[in-house]
């Protein structure tokens, strides 16, 4: 089975509506949601190319003032950012983590 991380150091944190998680760095943030949820998120409806929009967010990096949109198959990781919303695909694949 291929590895569908791109290849890693270290994990960085990053907060999704207010919980942390430690993701993979130098992935796209997608992936790194995949890395939190490996059983739902390779079954939404993603294209993982730019082009259906499902994957959208808003997130607010560490030396913005407010949250930005975003793709997140397109926008790599960084550290500290914080995501504020999420489109309504990821909000139900996420659903369970975001929960506990
Ligand atoms: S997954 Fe389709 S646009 Fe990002």
């Amino acid at each position: 089975m291929s590895q569908p991380f791109r290849p890693y150091e270290r994990l960085v944190e990053i907060t999704i509506l207010g919980k942390r998680f430690q993701v993979p760095e130098k992935n796209s943030v997608l992936r790194c949601l995949q890395y939190i949820s490996p059983e739902t998120i390779p079954y939404g409806r993603f294209c993982w190319n730019q082009e259906c929009q499902y994957c959208r967010i808003m997130a607010q990096l560490p030396d913005d003032d407010q949250p930005r949109e975003m793709l997140s198959c397109k926008f790599l990781v960084m550290a500290g950012m914080s995501i504020t919303e999420l489109s309504p695909e990821l909000k139900w694949c996420l659903n369970a983590k975001l929960r506990r």
